[in-house]
């Protein structure tokens, strides 16, 4: 329902993780058209979120916000306007606090129902509401406040809790009116920065479902302190969690690698799709752990993780998947697209820091390959 903006996790862009405060309208307009030439786009994604610094630093007389008069001088309004011309949606960001993180700009608390106007009358779609210099104030009260500032506007714009998981979001997210709660703190760009924030997100199985999403924090693939390895895994487990998938790299000047891993349609679809339950952590063998999700149409989406410092041969079986007792069971490498078929055991060598992907069906597929045992290539 195009009112009810969250019924899936969203997916989009953010500027933080690659460009912190140095935005300015250009970036914003050269992503939305990168979204849309990148293939992006027509891979799901369609926020464009401009993270901190993006206002003056007063209001003006009457109280409201304004965008930086020197990096976007043609103002938010137009700027939304260029986006949705592209079919894209436009994201906006402050703090319920006095003022930002980065302190560039004012916050939200006490002004709710002046900013939320501001936003809707500028036609903004997705708002995220950060925690900082918030006066020690209950965050309860401050997010609820925002949550019906914007309720009052009309407008359908997605509502993003960025209260760090502080005050346990996940259980009252929901009812402050908000579609989205990330439940830990920034994710920066490092392979101990991701599977920390991974860890975190074991126990939060069961707060998650459409209209209310855990966010671990948005992507850092493509920004290059991680091995193309390891963006694989970081994007498959997001997508896996039904994170929010939002790009943090930069999409105008993005190698082919990354694109590839960001627009996998296979692995976006785990991400978008909802049989009642997230993924999680199905087995932990220390260094290799197995993640699984049901999927709506009955199969079962699996990554086998391999923390470890060498490559690891791995396995999980269609019985413990939960996948019943078909004879055969259709299985698809998300990374290569490769079909094959197999009678009861998944398994692969999974590179270090890696992550093997498959959705497995409980039903023979007309067109695999017949193998005796799968094996499966790992992602390179
Ligand atoms: C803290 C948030 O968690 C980050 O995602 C980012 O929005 C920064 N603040 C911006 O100052």
């Amino acid at each position: 329902d195009a009112q009810q903006p969250g019924q899936l996790p969203p997916m989009g862009w953010n500027s933080w993780n690659k460009f912190h405060c140095d935005i300015n309208e250009e970036l914003i307009r050269e992503t939305a058209d990168a979204m849309v030439s990148s293939g992006l786009e027509a891979a799901g994604y369609q926020y464009v979120n401009i993270d901190d610094c993006w206002a003056e630093q007063n209001r003006t007389a009457d109280g409201k916000l304004e965008a930086s008069h020197t990096r976007f001088p043609s103002g938010i309004k137009a700027l939304a306007d260029y986006v949705h011309d592209r079919g894209l949606k436009l994201g906006i960001y402050t703090s319920a606090g006095t003022l930002t993180c980065q302190k560039t700009m004012p916050g939200g608390l006490d002004h709710e129902d002046v900013d939320a106007q501001t936003f809707a009358d500028w036609g903004v779609d997705y708002l995220k509401y950060d925690n900082c210099n918030n006066q020690n104030r209950p965050a309860i009260e401050r997010y609820t406040k925002m949550g019906e500032a914007i309720k009052k506007t009309g407008r359908p714009i997605l509502y993003a809790l960025c209260e760090w998981g502080q005050n346990q979001p996940w259980l009252w997210g929901k009812d402050a009116g908000a579609q989205v709660w990330r439940t830990t703190g920034d994710i920066s760009d490092s392979w101990s920065s991701m599977t920390g924030i991974l860890d975190k997100q074991v126990p939060l199985v069961g707060y998650s479902g459409p209209g209310g999403w855990n966010d671990p924090d948005m992507l850092e693939v493509g920004n290059g302190k991680m091995t193309t390895t390891e963006y694989q895994a970081h994007f498959a487990l997001w997508a896996l969690l039904n994170a929010p998938l939002l790009a943090g790299n930069d999409l105008r000047s993005m190698s082919d690698t990354t694109k590839k891993i960001l627009a996998n349609k296979d692995i976006v679809a785990l991400d978008q799709d909802w049989a009642g339950k997230q993924g999680y952590q199905l087995r932990d063998d220390g260094d290799t752990e197995v993640w699984t999700k049901p999927m709506s149409d009955g199969s079962a989406a699996v990554v086998l993780f391999n923390r470890g410092l060498a490559a690891a041969p791995m396995s999980a079986t269609t019985t413990e998947l939960g996948l019943g007792k078909a004879r055969d069971y259709r299985v698809r490498d998300l990374w290569s697209g490769a079909e094959t078929e197999t009678t009861g055991t998944l398994r692969a060598s999974v590179p270090s820091h890696g992550a093997a992907v498959f959705r497995v069906w409980p039903a023979k597929f007309p067109n695999a390959a017949p193998l005796s045992t799968l094996t499966v290539q790992a992602p390179d």
